[in-house]
């Protein structure tokens, strides 16, 4: 590391945002994925709204998305870019006041979701359900957070920027740009506000934001924990730092016109959905192109795999990674839309890809960080790590494998007729279908949950044993 803990002070990284912002995501991945499983065992047993309106389905559904994707995924990319800009271009975090706004800001985004969306207060766009007040709230701290990542780069003490801030920089651009269009609105209450859009200009635009959230919020950012955390882990450079620029021009240049692939089908003209559908296929390549590059950054270093459960987690996380940029570009050629669309095949993809990936990563990265945070050399307990993958990996395949086959059981049940033409199964008899499966999943689910607080545990002996530090800025510029 080459660098010595001391006190808090302007010849020191600033730990104590990415502290906050780790311990959070810990917290807020517990809560979100509580609520995952809550509403997972209601879609089994729907009495379990106890006829309650705060929770019922259709208003937990959208707590949970944002609580895993904005919550936990949030607080993880937050951590981390920070760590990561602040390690990479020896320098302090640029206005240290700013980012602890971004911190507290961030939060109460996280609360103001949590009491308007069980009270049904929703402006029915998916993924950005959020009214106009929180939106407005939203805006200014991700123009906070731009300034205070793009300060840093911008006084940073060594010449060249990482290529891990690039795919930072990109989704926190991108984030800013998709946020402020496709939240355009018109308030006609404090709590109600229409969209700025109509019709099919309305989902062209909501789907335009809802993919690109996928392909930065949930990829180019975690993307950037890649970058640096696999080759710190392994104790490697990265396999080929060429590929890395290529693959991030590609990607950032190719998700941008994917959005069409979430409307097949609909009103939009069909230029455009075939265009979505190109674009998503010629994704594959800069995603496999990735992938490659962060597992072959093991070269030479396979055998850390086996008692390394930190760098299992990242690993295993390009697995998932790879399995779900394929079956991306699969389902979004029109065909095979046809019979994944409305089925749980699309909710398998989403999880192997959240939970996979989004969720592994975070938890290598947050492992990776917390006792450097907290002035330990390791985490309280490796078992307890080792433990957390186990039970998560056997989570994940049961949740998407469950989701899968209901998913184009379901489909082929939908499109079955008989020799006169009828439908051979009314829509009610496919749920029952589905029944045993989403057992299944909520069972897959709970693992998952388990593995999670298995890892707030371990978290929180850490932090007991250990006490906040910040590592001295070194004096002459070295590797980070
Ligand atoms: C214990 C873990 C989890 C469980 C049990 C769970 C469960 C669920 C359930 C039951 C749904 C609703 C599916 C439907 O409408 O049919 C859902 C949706 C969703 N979840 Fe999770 N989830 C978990 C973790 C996560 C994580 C970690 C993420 C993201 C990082 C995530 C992202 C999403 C998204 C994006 C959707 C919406 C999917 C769509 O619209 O197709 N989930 N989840
Ligand atoms: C090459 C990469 C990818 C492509 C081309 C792709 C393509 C697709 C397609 C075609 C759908 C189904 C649309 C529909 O029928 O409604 C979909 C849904 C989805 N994908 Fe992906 N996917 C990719 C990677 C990922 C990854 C890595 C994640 C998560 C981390 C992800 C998250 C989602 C979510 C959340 C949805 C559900 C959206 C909704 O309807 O609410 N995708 N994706």
């Amino acid at each position: 590391m080459g660098s010595q803990p001391v006190a808090a002070g302007a010849d020191s990284y600033n730990y104590k945002v990415v502290r906050q912002f780790a311990v959070m995501t810990v917290i807020w991945g517990v809560v979100g994925m509580l609520v995952g499983v809550i509403i997972a065992a209601q879609l089994a047993w729907p009495a379990l709204n106890f006829d309650l309106p705060w929770i019922t389905y259709s208003r937990l559904r959208p707590l949970h998305t944002n609580a895993v994707i904005f919550a936990f995924g949030g607080s993880a990319l937050f951590a981390t870019s920070y760590y990561v800009v602040q390690r990479t271009c020896q320098t302090r975090l640029f206005l240290g006041p700013l980012a602890a706004f971004t911190f507290w800001g961030w939060q109460l985004v996280i609360v103001a979701a949590a009491i308007t969306l069980p009270l049904g207060l929703t402006s029915s766009k998916e993924y950005a359900e959020l009214e106009w007040p929180i939106d407005l709230l939203i805006a200014v701290v991700w123009v906070s957070y731009a300034i205070v990542f793009f300060g840093t780069i911008a006084k940073r003490k060594t010449p060249h920027i990482y290529v891990a801030n690039w795919f930072f920089g990109a989704y926190i651009l991108t984030i800013a740009l998709l946020h402020i269009v496709n939240s355009a609105f018109i308030p006609v209450s404090l709590t109600k506000s229409y969209s700025a859009y109509a019709g099919v200009q309305d989902a062209m635009i909501q789907w335009w934001y809802g993919h690109n959230a996928v392909g930065f919020f949930l990829t180019a950012g975690f993307l950037g924990m890649m970058y640096y955390f696999i080759p710190k882990q392994a104790e490697r450079p990265v396999y080929s730092y060429r590929l890395s620029i290529v693959h991030f021009w590609a990607l950032i240049f190719t998700y941008m016109w994917a959005g069409p692939h979430h409307l097949h089908y609909t009103a939009l003209p069909d230029w455009a959905q075939s265009i979505g559908m190109i674009f998503s296929l010629v994704l594959l390549a800069p995603s496999w192109g990735g992938m490659i590059n962060g597992i072959m950054t093991l070269s030479g270093a396979w055998h850390k795999l086996r008692n390394d459960p930190i760098l299992k987690f990242l690993i295993v996380s390009l697995s998932f990674y790879g399995m779900s940029t394929f079956e991306g570009p699969m389902m979004s050629i029109k065909t095979v839309n046809a019979l994944s669309h409305y089925t749980d095949w699309t909710v398998g993809h989403v999880h192997s890809g959240a939970l996979g990936w989004v969720g592994f990563i975070t938890m290598g990265s947050i492992y990776y960080l917390i006792p450097r945070l907290f002035g330990r050399t390791e985490m309280y307990s490796k078992r307890l790590i080792e433990l957390h993958f186990w039970v998560a990996t056997i989570g994940v395949v049961l949740y998407i494998a469950a989701m899968w086959i209901a998913g184009v059981m379901q489909g082929l049940m939908w499109r079955a007729t008989n020799p006169d033409g009828t439908l051979t199964y009314a829509f009610v008899e496919s749920v029952k279908a589905t029944y045993p499966y989403y057992v299944i999943r909520l069972v897959g689910g709970l693992l998952y949950l388990t593995g999670m607080l298995i890892m707030f545990y371990n978290v929180m002996k850490t932090i007991a044993v250990g006490k906040a530090e910040d590592a001295r800025i070194p004096a002459v510029v070295a590797h980070a």
